[in-house]
């Protein structure tokens, strides 16, 4: 360096300083320091379609400190406030609350992780998701492994984010262990009633259950069970040679027939009753997960509803869109357990939702590595079985649900009002005074092929079911806690969501 560099040097400090400091009033007066694409935090969002609990209104929705403070429905709010935000004829509702997502992170980050995973949730139109115990590892199932998890979230989620704790054989007999993990803020546990594929997240039968519920029901948190049961009269197809083509779709629905979920519910139904309006688990409250079958299984949740037991059911998107008819031979990005089945049990599937016998709606997200989909050999036997689809489940359930006649608020209810609950949420899952400002902006007419060409932000878009198909029903914007995360194709600077833990 020269000599009138020497000198210069201290000028141009003395302006990076000045300019610095201005960048720090401007910042600071507007967006907290990159968590919001929109630089003001007292602010009103308009449109003509605002979903409320009172039904859809033309108005604004005002937002102060991350809140809704007041909603106006009033045709002549232009003029009167300051900074409106107005989205004309786009809807503005609660942002999707996903019960059950798998964000694998840490341990298996390069299946999805935290800020790829809540990225492409906030694009997608989710502000809130509860992450479950397994596929990350270690996996969840202790006050120390919870640990990792809430370190791992921090500073890298986009929307808000709780978890689930896992309720396994090691723990399900140990109520100080599972006092802990509840009292560290986990909203409820999930268990399996078979092999999970994960080998630290071993399954649990009805006795663990029990236990669970009794431990849960002190904190009225709930218990969520994959219910499925292998019967060894079947199982033996799921080995190499025991069942025809491992590329035909037909031979690995076969593994896993309806009769496995109906065995399932049968044997949770002994224990829900537990459940009851005085029973000795009054308080609990189990959640059936991903519900396929739409016939046995269903009809018995039915009559547990009936009786009195405290429980609910999910489905998600892929058992709404597909049917085995149409899976190819070889696509195993259609693989998941329990698996998509016939057109038939499609349609009753609609139907219980339709029915409000499904209670509600979750991506079960569950990720991995294209190499272990084995998208080459297409063997449906071997190869992970779950569906990527975390940014695309509002657009699906609404452009497969359009033949159905579903509503806006009937969007509402299986994707914010209900799960909320679910999770414990009462600030969140509804466009009301009070609630954290949580909105979705989207314009359900608008199609859109899910091609190269569409922004995806999930770690591993390729293995998606969903690549490919036209959809209806763009994401616009998305504030979480009144921060703008996402808006058209790009997402706030800073991941500013919140850990969610149950108090
Ligand atoms: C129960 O869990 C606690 C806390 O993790 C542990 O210290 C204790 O050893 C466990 N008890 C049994 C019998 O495994
Ligand atoms: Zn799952």
């Amino acid at each position: 360096m020269d000599l009138l560099h020497w000198k210069l040097f201290p000028l141009l400090a003395l302006l990076a300083s000045f300019l610095f400091f201005f960048y720090i009033q401007d910042s600071s007066k507007s967006s907290q320091s990159g968590c919001s694409l929109f630089p003001h935090s007292h602010y009103w969002i308009a449109s003509k379609r605002i979903v409320t609990p009172q039904g859809i209104i033309s108005g604004a929705v005002e937002i102060k400190g991350g809140s809704i403070v007041s909603i106006v429905k009033n045709k002549d709010w232009s003029g009167k406030f300051k900074q409106v935000v107005d989205y004309g004829n786009a809807v503005v509702m609660p942002g999707l609350i996903d019960v059950h997502a798998h964000l694998d992170d840490p341990g298996r980050a390069e299946w999805e992780g935290f800020p790829s995973g809540t990225k492409a949730a906030a694009a997608g139109g989710i502000t809130t998701l509860i992450d479950m115990p397994l596929n990350n590892f270690p996996s969840t199932v202790s006050t120390e492994t919870l640990k990792l998890k809430i370190e791992a979230a921090e500073k890298s989620i986009y929307v808000d984010v709780g978890f689930w704790g896992g309720l396994v054989p090691e723990n399900a007999f140990n109520a100080t262990a599972l006092e802990a993990l509840l009292d560290a803020g986990v909203h409820g546990l999930k268990s399996f009633m078979c092999p999970s594929g994960i080998n630290d997240f071993p399954m649990t039968d009805a006795r663990h259950i029990k236990a669970g519920l009794s431990v849960l029901a002190k904190y009225k948190r709930p218990l969520l069970v994959h219910s499925e049961i292998q019967s060894l009269v079947e199982s033996h197809l799921e080995t190499k040679d025991g069942g025809g083509d491992p590329r035909s779709y037909s031979t690995y629905l076969k593994t896993r027939p309806p009769s496995w979920e109906e065995a399932a519910v049968r044997e949770l139904l002994t224990v829900t009753k537990d459940t009851r309006s005085g029973g000795p688990a009054e308080g609990a409250h189990l959640h059936v997960v991903h519900l396929s079958d739409a016939s046995s299984s269903l009809d018995l949740i039915k009559e547990a509803k009936r009786r009195g037991d405290s429980i609910t059911v999910e489905t998600c998107p892929h058992y709404l869109a597909f049917s085995a008819e149409e899976i190819p031979d070889g696509d195993t990005r259609f693989k998941c357990a329990p698996p998509i089945r016939d057109a038939a049990n499609k349609e009753k599937l609609w139907n219980a939702l339709m029915e409000g016998d499904i209670d509600m709606l979750s991506s079960d997200h569950s990720p991995t590595v294209p190499e272990l989909k084995l998208l080459n050999d297409g063997n449906f036997l071997k190869a992970w079985g779950g569906i990527s689809s975390i940014q695309f489940v509002l657009p699906v359930t609404w452009s497969y649900g359009q033949k159905y006649g579903i509503t806006l608020e009937q969007l509402v209810s299986w994707w914010s009002e209900r799960p909320a609950k679910l999770a414990g949420q009462h600030s969140k899952g509804a466009i009301a005074i009070g609630n954290h400002a949580d909105v979705v902006v989207w314009e359900p007419e608008v199609e859109f092929d899910l091609n190269e060409d569409h922004p995806m932000f999930v770690k591993n878009p390729s293995i998606s079911a969903y690549i490919g198909k036209r959809l209806s029903g763009k994401v616009l914007a998305t504030f979480v806690r009144g921060n703008l995360v996402y808006k058209e194709g790009n997402h706030a600077f800073a991941a500013c969501g919140f850990t969610i833990l149950a108090t």
